[in-house]
């Protein structure tokens, strides 16, 4: 179902929407009335029967067993640093299915980890890697392929076989790592069925 398809929501509004980040029914499903007629200059009353409908519609998931989490749990892969101490320290490495955060000051070398994440995570499980490609969303543009090269040699890796599997997209505003963050999606569904699927996101940064 297309955001045009709402009742109560023509084409202008759900242009408008879009341009306001309310991208897919899921955004609406999930947001106030108030947001809404905040954004597109419409009724309170339209907003909450444009919400209701995309809830009907959306699939925001719900309420799942506990042996079904269990079961997900299994399949949760790690994801080496290159570094066996900070390794330990996150309990084995990076989880898949997971988001982990790295924050410290400037040029403490959160950027630093990020490239090697990403050169790291094609690497073959036994080696610490998934097996897979990632995706950078580079808000500070500070991804390097020159850096990526270096860490390549380093793991003994054709440099251009890695580099192609790193997809990297610049965001220029909040609104547009949104954006980006639903293409990445895209990305993620295309790739899916291939030899490397995407096995990690990388903010770079929030
Ligand atoms: N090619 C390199 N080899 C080794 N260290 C590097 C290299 N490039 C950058 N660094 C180091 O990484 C640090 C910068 O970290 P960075 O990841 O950019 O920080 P952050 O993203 O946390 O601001 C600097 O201390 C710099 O010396
Ligand atoms: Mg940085």
């Amino acid at each position: 179902m297309d955001l045009d398809e709402l009742p109560g929501v023509g084409p202008a509004i759900a242009e408008k929407l879009r341009e306001a980040g309310f991208n897919s029914l899921e955004a609406i499903a999930v947001a106030s009335p108030m947001e809404l007629v905040a954004t597109v200059e419409i009724g309170e009353a339209t907003a909450s029967k444009i919400i209701s409908a995309a809830r009907e519609a959306a699939d925001i998931g719900g309420f799942e067993t506990g042996d079904k989490i269990l079961e997900r749990r299994h399949n949760i892969g790690k994801l080496t640093t290159g570094s066996k101490s900070l390794d330990e320290l996150i309990g084995g490495g990076l989880e898949t299915q997971a988001l982990t955060e790295f924050y410290g000051e400037f040029g403490s070398g959160k950027t630093q980890i990020a490239h090697q994440l990403a050169v790291n995570v094609q690497l073959p499980p036994e080696k610490g890697g998934l097996n897979g490609s990632a995706i950078i969303i580079d808000t500070e543009n500070t991804f390097r392929p020159d850096r990526i090269k270096d860490m390549s040699e380093g793991a003994e890796l054709d440099y251009n076989d890695v580099l192609k599997n790193i997809h990297v997209a610049r965001a220029y505003n909040s609104n547009h790592q949104i954006l980006l963050v639903e293409k990445a999606g895209e990305l993620a569904e295309e790739l899916k069925a291939t030899e490397k699927p995407v096995r990690l996101m990388i903010i770079d940064y929030i």
